[in-house]
């Protein structure tokens, strides 16, 4: 019994990865009209898929914002066939980050730490085709497990046929400015107990030599450079693997695996916002506050504070732990980082 379901999950398991990896090589979506028809005739109700529209960008009516996008588009191309080789095949629990939006025909890959709360807040508002404002949906709410269906809930041939006809985005950020976010967020401030109990106390007990028994208890006083010792120590990701909020983005997104249409940025985070929602049919929503130049730039110096106190060895390393996603989204090395 135990068998038989273990071969009949390996067999979908396989059909799954060919049809995904099929995907990755045949150009999707050429004929997006005809695409949709085969939805069903409650897709869309005549309106043009956002993918359609995409498309429509591309051919003719060439925006710079679109051209920007078509750039990034070509960029993360080049450096998948650049820097990856053969892939194993994708199962259906690596899709667990991409959210699925079937009112509109999107999928959002959320990366914590890159404003995913506001995403899956302005993604509950479309699909449930409320008219209110994101921002009045609280934050636990719009991270309960389940109220936004994943792209690994669904059967291989309706993951291809979601992955064929809906526009794919995800929103990336600097590596290092993101660590440093998740540092700042689960282990600096007073109010990630749940963390601090959880990675906090872990990283003590490991990697602190004679800790005191309040630190081993609570967690709470982790420093930056324990925490990167932690994510470096090959025990680390022996046990399991990263926590999301400081998994590389490429490790929860696979792009090199699906296609994505759309690649925003949290550095400009309200254009490309507003880039997707207007591809969404949707451009009066307002994305929630995104951070102002200024915050950007307050996010930027406080990872270069954090990482001043790291040596260059340690550096190195963890730059090499990160490059990928460097390397794909187009970040280069920081100027604060001592790498040779
Ligand atoms: C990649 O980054 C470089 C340097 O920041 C920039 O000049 C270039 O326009 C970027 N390319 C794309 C496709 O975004």
């Amino acid at each position: 019994m135990g068998k038989r379901c273990a071969r009949r999950r390996w067999l979908a398991t396989t059909c799954l990865g060919t049809a995904l990896l099929l995907l990755c090589v045949a150009p999707r979506a050429l004929y997006p009209a005809l695409e949709s028809r085969a939805l069903g005739p409650n897709w869309l109700r005549g309106r043009k898929s956002p993918l359609q529209r995409l498309h429509d960008l591309d051919q003719g009516l060439r925006s710079p914002l679109a051209e920007v996008h078509r750039q990034r588009r070509d960029q993360l191309r080049r450096a998948c066939s650049r820097h990856t080789r053969r892939q194993r095949l994708l199962r259906p629990e690596d899709l667990r980050h991409v959210l699925v939006d079937d009112t509109h025909g999107l999928l959002y890959c959320y990366v914590p730490k890159v404003a995913c709360t506001n995403w899956k807040r302005v993604l509950l508002t479309l699909s449930g085709g409320a008219r209110g404002d994101p921002r009045g949906i609280p934050a636990h709410e719009a991270h309960l497990p389940g109220r936004l269906p994943s792209l690994a809930d669904f059967s291989p041939a309706e993951i291809n046929r979601r992955l064929r006809t809906y526009l794919a985005f995800l929103f990336v950020r600097d590596p290092f400015e993101r660590l440093a976010s998740a540092y700042r967020n689960k282990f600096a401030r007073p109010y990630s107990a749940a963390f601090q109990r959880r990675y906090g106390t872990r990283i003590v007990r490991r990697l602190r030599p004679q800790a005191g028994p309040e630190a081993l208890a609570r967690g709470h006083d982790v420093r930056f450079a324990e925490f990167l010792a932690y994510l470096l120590d090959p025990r680390t990701r022996r046990q399991e693997p990263f926590n999301e909020h400081w998994e590389r983005a490429h490790a929860l997104c696979h792009p090199c695996r699906l296609r994505y249409d759309v690649v925003g940025k949290f550095e400009t985070l309200a254009e490309d916002a507003a880039f997707v929602l207007g591809l969404a049919g949707e451009p009066g929503l307002r994305f929630p506050a995104p951070p102002r130049p200024k915050a950007v730039m307050a996010a930027r110096d406080y990872a270069a504070l954090l990482f001043r106190d790291i040596s260059p060895f340690y550096q190195r390393r963890l730059f090499d732990l990160y490059k990928m996603d460097f390397l794909l989204f187009n970040y280069s090395a920081p100027p604060y980082l001592r790498l040779h």
